[in-house]
């Protein structure tokens, strides 16, 4: 007698973490990997699929291309054959190239000397944080971050079973500025927790953790045996006419709780090109080797080879950088300041402004409809965590006069929706 047709599960069917449902052959993945949010800024950009005209300021990407100098530096190795896989851990001459880059920049600051052997390359800056999160998380993990943030920094530990407590920055109305109660921080990192994660300078809000932070921060971790994730993309982007951010590797020791991620691509920007690193305790290297191995095996050795001249070249690439995005940045919170229901704080570093609209409970909501009024691309402040929600994020790495015909825009919007 032929087998009775399976009938199809409903969409509800009970599962298991692996995504197994009893009887059910319908493909799922696992349970928490559905549960994941899809990208909020990607819906406002896919509410824009057709639309003419539109002003994006919704990614966080530098507008330039990269230098010359650095994509010849690729194709003079694809030219000379460099198509194969290299070490886990990277070229040996980029993490010399690392360890000298860091070491000058940090040792005067106060910093070990950032030796080669505790440098690892990885495949762009949001692998390095995957694989601190693997080296360091699994399920039933309590992690501590601070936010608003980037939602990829937040999901990764999820992704991995951990389970993330928010600490949100909040505005210091007298001075302008994102600020973060650090009594608040210390009490959420209970003994038991396994790291906390900072992004400084933040993306969304510009907010620089303060070194004075960063070094209570490590001394409250060292107590309770905690890990410290630090997040320093944005590490070269400040805006008070210092060349670097108050960093971790300032304070720590070689041998701290402390894994830095870095990446190569907003400083030289480089986003397409997916190189980053990491700086870690030697003693987890080997360890880390292991994990680059099953997830990416290496970064790509003529990418590298454009990484080390960016390094060795690129100094004034990336000051000049900064220097336009100060600019920038001033022109656009100059704007800001002078649309009605707009308040905005001061970014210190990265590249946005987030800032409230009053009256606004909806902030994907409010980016759609810029999008389809006014061909106006911003990020809404909830795809950064609800302590977003009332805030947009602009992304200022874009030309000057761009930045002021998206505020007359969003001004017409606003002025429009007050009527
Ligand atoms: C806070 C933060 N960390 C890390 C990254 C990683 O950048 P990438 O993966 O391009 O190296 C980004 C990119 O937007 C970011 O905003």
């Amino acid at each position: 007698m032929p087998e009775a047709p399976r009938v199809a599960s409903s969409a509800h069917a009970p599962t298991d973490e692996a995504g197994r449902e009893g009887g059910d052959r319908a493909p799922r993945a696992r349970e928490s990997i559905r549960r994941l949010p899809a990208s909020k800024i990607r819906e406002v950009a896919d509410a824009a699929s057709g639309l003419d005209g539109i002003l994006a300021f919704w990614f966080g990407e530098p507008d330039l291309v990269t230098a010359s100098f650095i994509r010849d530096a690729a194709k003079a190795a694809l030219d000379a054959g460099d198509t194969f896989y290299h070490h886990n851990l990277g070229i040996a001459p980029l993490r010399e190239a690392l360890s000298d880059y860091l070491s000058r920049l940090h040792v005067p600051l106060g910093a070990a000397p950032v030796e080669a052997s505790r440098i690892a390359l990885a495949s762009a800056g949001v692998n390095a944080l995957m694989l601190a999160g693997q080296l360091l998380l699994g399920p039933g993990d309590r992690v501590v971050a601070v936010v608003p943030l980037w939602p990829n920094v937040t999901e990764i530990p999820r992704i991995l079973g951990a389970q993330v407590v928010r600490i949100g920055l909040h505005v210091d109305a007298r001075k302008q500025r994102w600020s973060l109660d650090i009594d608040r921080l210390f009490a959420a990192i209970t003994p038991g927790t396994r790291a906390v994660i900072v992004n400084s300078p933040n993306n969304p809000t510009g907010w620089l953790m303060p070194r004075e932070q960063m070094a209570a921060l490590l001394a409250h971790c060292r107590r309770i045996g905690c890990w410290v994730i630090s997040d320093e993309a944005y590490e070269r982007l400040v805006f008070d006419g210092t060349t670097l951010a108050p960093s971790m590797l300032d304070i720590a020791d070689p041998d701290d709780r402390l894994i830095v991620a870095n990446t190569f691509s907003k400083a030289w920007q480089m986003t397409g090109w997916r190189l980053g690193w990491l700086v870690l305790p030697e003693a987890l290297v080997p360890d880390l080797a292991k994990l680059v191995e099953f997830n990416t095996s290496c970064a790509p050795g003529f990418v590298q080879q454009a990484a080390l001249v960016a390094l060795r070249d690129g100094e004034p690439v990336v000051r000049a950088f900064v220097e336009q995005l100060r600019v920038r940045r001033d022109a656009l919170l100059a704007a800001l300041r002078d649309t009605p229901r707009v308040r905005v704080a001061k970014p210190e570093g990265a590249m946005y402004a987030f800032f409230s609209v009053e009256g606004v409970k909806d902030s994907l909501a409010l980016a759609k409809d810029l999008v389809r009024a006014e061909r106006l691309g911003l990020a809404p402040g909830m795809a950064f965590g609800d302590e977003g929600e009332g805030y947009l994020r602009w992304c200022f790495a874009k030309p000057v006069q761009a930045l002021g015909e998206g505020v007359a825009r969003l001004r017409r919007h606003l002025l429009g929706l007050g009527r």
